[in-house]
């Protein structure tokens, strides 16, 4: 359609644009501003008692929103960590992950809603057009940035509606409390947790593919066996955490060929104990050449020599692997005779 075709009326600005925008549309120019469209009142701008409903209907999101961010804090502090519950469709959840999330989602849902609801129904919707500018504003600019300010707040009603606003400043300044009370999970402090391992003397080491105890007999030249200690059950809650520091790799060597005097003392009949995590950042070792007596972690290659007290002959790990002191209890199996006397694993020591 030509420019010609077009009607006059449709490129004519509304008052309503001429009045903020000043904008002349040239009907016979198919680029014309069309200015702004004719402001049409919503229900709210002319009825007070809709207006009013309006208002209680934010009142009460926000107000479900402080309810919400309440039953966050009460759920993470009455709801067990260990407490299962099966909820229809999800199935078997933890209570208070679930109800953790659906309290803080209904907190941040309510404001979204409230302010979304406050915006489309009670705050100004007279659209004006703002003249594009230089980015270093005059003086006379910034004033009427400010004046704009107080008439945007005048217009949001936020003065003359203080019910909206005390809910509003009510579940804003609630929510950052669920933020406050879950830096709890970052402790308690791990104590000694991180320097010991629940290896002690007399505690039998067990094959970790049999789940039964080692005889020295088992353990074969050549052979890499891993173990962990007597007692340690797999199905318990806390087993990899106690796993993950006190998993052990068993070795033997020929005790001519063991170069380091304190790992001799501490083997047993050339068998000698070493802890299986890295020590640059705890991947458990799994790689064994048994002629040169050297485990590999398959993370970045760092390299013990088994034969020399596990010193890191390649790689990036800065430590040698902890060794465990280990003997034959009166029955003939092996056990510990104590716990390691270095943390294992990655050297968080050093730094602190
Ligand atoms: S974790 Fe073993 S080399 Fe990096």
């Amino acid at each position: 359609m030509s420019s010609q075709e077009i009607p006059e009326e449709k490129h004519l600005p509304s008052e309503q644009g001429d009045a903020h925008h000043g904008a002349v549309a040239v009907a016979d120019d198919p680029f014309a501003d069309p200015g702004l469209p004719v402001h049409r009142p919503r229900i709210q701008d002319i009825d007070e008692r809709a207006a009013k409903r309006s208002e209680r209907t934010v009142a009460l999101l926000f107000t479900l929103s402080m309810l919400a961010t309440v039953a966050f804090i009460a759920s993470f502090v009455i709801l067990p960590v260990d407490k299962i519950v099966y909820i229809f469709p999800i199935g078997k959840v933890s209570a208070l992950n679930f109800a953790l999330g659906v309290s803080l989602g209904a907190a941040l849902f309510c404001i979204g809603a409230g302010a979304v609801h406050w915006a489309r129904t009670l705050m100004s919707d007279v659209e004006v057009a703002a003249e594009r500018h230089e980015i270093a504003a005059p003086a006379e600019v910034k004033a009427q940035v400010l004046q704009d300010f107080a008439d945007g707040a005048r217009e949001s009603a936020i003065g003359r509606r203080p019910l909206i606003r005390n809910t509003m400043f009510g579940a804003l300044a609630l929510l950052p409390l669920s933020a406050v009370v879950i830096l709890r999970d970052l402790g308690p402090l791990p104590e000694d947790k991180l320097r010991k391992t629940i290896w002690a003397k007399g505690k039998m080491l067990i094959n970790q593919n049999t789940m039964e105890p080692l005889r020295p007999e088992d353990i074969v030249v050549g052979s890499l066996t891993f173990a962990m200690p007597e007692g340690l059950e797999e199905d318990a809650h806390d087993f990899q955490t106690q796993i993950a520091k006190a998993a052990l790799m068993i070795v033997r060597i020929q005790p001519e060929n063991i170069k380091d005097k304190k790992e001799l003392e501490w083997s047993h009949d050339g068998i000698v104990a070493y802890s299986k995590i890295c020590t640059h950042v705890g991947c458990p070792i799994s790689l064994y050449e048994q002629q040169s007596h050297h485990v590999l972690c398959p993370c970045h290659q760092s390299t013990f020599d088994l034969s020399d007290g596990a010193r890191v002959i390649f790689g990036p790990a800065g430590h040698a692997l902890p060794q465990l002191r280990i003997g034959v209890n009166d029955e003939g199996f092996l056990e510990a005779l104590g716990d390691f006397e270095e943390p294992v694993g990655p050297s968080f020591w050093e730094r602190g």
